[in-house]
């Protein structure tokens, strides 16, 4: 009896053992990075890293330079902090650096859903295919319209034009692009009403997911939260599923991954999952980018007034009126200089996204001051550019300062000439990724949050409650997931102008 009664301790022995005796085992080799395990067995540095990524990226970097290794959970991180040295992991000639493998398992986990290689490039393809070009001048005016229908109600009840509504600014963002997002892009009905209910209810679980996916990707949830997440993860594919969904207007993106989903025979479960992870895509970013350009337009009222006479130049004398189309002209979003700065600046201070490869054969990293690194074969080789880059202060003086006309020439045309260290550099902003993974949603995306800003800037009259109120710090704990949140809400007041 005594005995049984050790079994499990054995057992959990045991388990401990194997895991972390090849992490306690590795040493440093001859021409590997410098290797920092941490002091915690397995674990490593996870969880300075899930405290602060940045304060702690800012640590490693002090204590080893350029290039480093790091225990991370069990998996090993070579983090590469020189973007002059990034042209060849990106573009990965020697092909021994995968991405599908790693976003396979990632996708796995969040969404259930599993594809092979071979499909994760069509997907890829697919959708840079039709978030661009003809496809992407369609997707404006549903956009537009969808926005305005959002952001002025159903025809029957028009926004009153003399009454100033009080919001918190992330909410109110979010909330309007991801609805405008998800209607435009899964498709609407006749029933305007019902859609916006719906677009609400799934808005109100999304925000939920949003909340706890930090803490579920480092398997930190709590017992509650493991069970809400899992309701959540039911949810989402249930509600997306085409069963439940007979919409029209779906947009050609989602029309065309279904088709091909089924012409490769994936199973219909499976396809209500590629649903949610396309969902999570398309909407996770939208709202919390737009949040930060209203925000800084608010603080910074010089660029406020650029982009006032650069919208009405475009949107010329265009009404924004309930139950009416939107006139955009396809021309318009292409003559916003101003916007497109503003854009790529906030995306600068905002977008931080860890960028990784899995090392698939023994790999020499070569540096661009021509040192070379071992890098071994099952670890991972991450980017985390907006330390490396969008703070760099060679790249980008005062760089934790919002300049709205940073990303323009004097001429007024934009600027894509940036040096570090006296030399041209290609990656002086990341916020899409890069290479084979780069975001195939970005030029959709930057349509969409161009409207946004463009409707409510011409629209609208805004303010902050507390005009002194500082810019809202960030959550440390989203680091290396995309666009970051505020650590607090901020209150806004906001009226649709009088008719001229
Ligand atoms: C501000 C908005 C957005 C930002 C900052 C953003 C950024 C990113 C980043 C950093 C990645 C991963 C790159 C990597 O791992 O190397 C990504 C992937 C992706 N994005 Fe976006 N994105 C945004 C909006 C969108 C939109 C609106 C769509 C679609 C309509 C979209 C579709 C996708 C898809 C499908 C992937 C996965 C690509 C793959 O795994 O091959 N994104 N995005």
């Amino acid at each position: 009896m005594v005995l049984w009664s050790l079994v499990p301790g054995a057992l959990l022995v045991v388990i401990v053992v194997y895991l972390c005796l090849p992490g306690l085992l590795r040493q440093r080799g001859p021409q590997e990075p410098p290797l920092d395990k941490g002091t915690v067995p397995w674990l490593g540095h996870a969880m300075a890293l899930r405290k602060d990524m940045f304060e702690f990226m800012k640590h490693m970097w002090t204590k080893h330079g350029d290039v480093f290794t790091v225990q991370l959970g069990g998996q090993y991180f070579t983090f590469v902090m020189d973007p002059l040295s990034f042209g060849p992991i990106l573009k990965d000639t020697q092909r021994k650096l995968d991405f599908s493998k790693y976003a396979e398992e990632l996708v796995l986990k969040i969404f259930g859903y599993y594809a092979k290689g071979e499909k994760k490039q069509n997907i890829h393809s697919t959708s840079t295919k039709h978030l661009m070009g003809h496809d992407l001048e369609d997707l404006n005016k549903v956009m537009v319209d969808t926005l305005s229908l959002i952001m002025l109600g159903p025809k029957s009840r028009s926004l009153d034009a003399s009454c100033w509504r009080e919001d918190g600014l992330f909410h109110f963002c979010y909330n309007t692009m991801f609805k405008a997002g998800y209607l435009s892009l899964f498709g609407s009905t006749k029933d305007k009403e019902q859609d916006l209910l719906q677009a609400e209810e799934i808005f109100t679980h999304f925000l939920r997911f949003d909340h706890l996916f930090p803490k579920f990707l480092y398997s930190l949830l709590g017992p509650r939260e493991w069970l809400e997440m899992g309701r959540l993860q039911r949810f989402f594919p249930k509600m997306l599923s085409m069963k439940h969904n007979q919409k029209e207007g779906i947009s050609n993106w989602i029309s065309s991954l279904r088709q091909f989903l089924r012409e490769q025979g994936v199973a219909p479960h499976m396809q209500d999952k590629f649903n949610f992870m396309i969902l999570w895509a398309s909407q996770g970013n939208t709202g919390p980018a737009t949040f930060w350009a209203l925000l800084f337009l608010l603080k910074h009222p010089e660029a406020m007034q650029a982009v006032r006479e650069e919208a009405t130049q475009v949107l010329g004398g265009a009404r924004l009126e309930a139950g009416q189309s939107f006139p955009l002209q396809p021309t318009a979003l292409r003559c916003t200089p101003v916007l497109d700065s503003v854009m790529e600046e906030t995306l600068r201070l905002r977008a931080a996204p860890t960028l990784c490869r899995v090392v698939c054969e023994d790999y020499i990293l070569k540096m661009a001051s021509g040192k070379e690194y071992l890098i071994r074969r099952g670890d991972m080789m991450a980017l985390f550019p907006y330390l490396s880059v969008h703070m760099d202060p060679d790249i980008h003086p005062e760089p934790t300062a919002f300049k709205y006309d940073r990303f323009l020439n004097p001429d007024g045309s934009r600027k894509v000439d940036f040096y570090k260290a006296g030399k041209k550099i290609h990656h002086y902003s990341m916020p899409w990724g890069s290479g084979v993974s780069i975001c195939p949603g970005r030029f959709f995306a930057l349509s969409e949050m161009k409207l946004f800003v463009l409707l409510m800037v011409r629209y609208f009259d805004l303010e902050l409650v507390d005009p002194d109120i500082p810019v809202a710090p960030v959550n440390p704990k989203r680091w290396g997931f995309g666009i970051m949140h505020p650590n607090h809400e901020v209150r806004f007041r906001y009226r649709l102008q009088p008719a001229e």
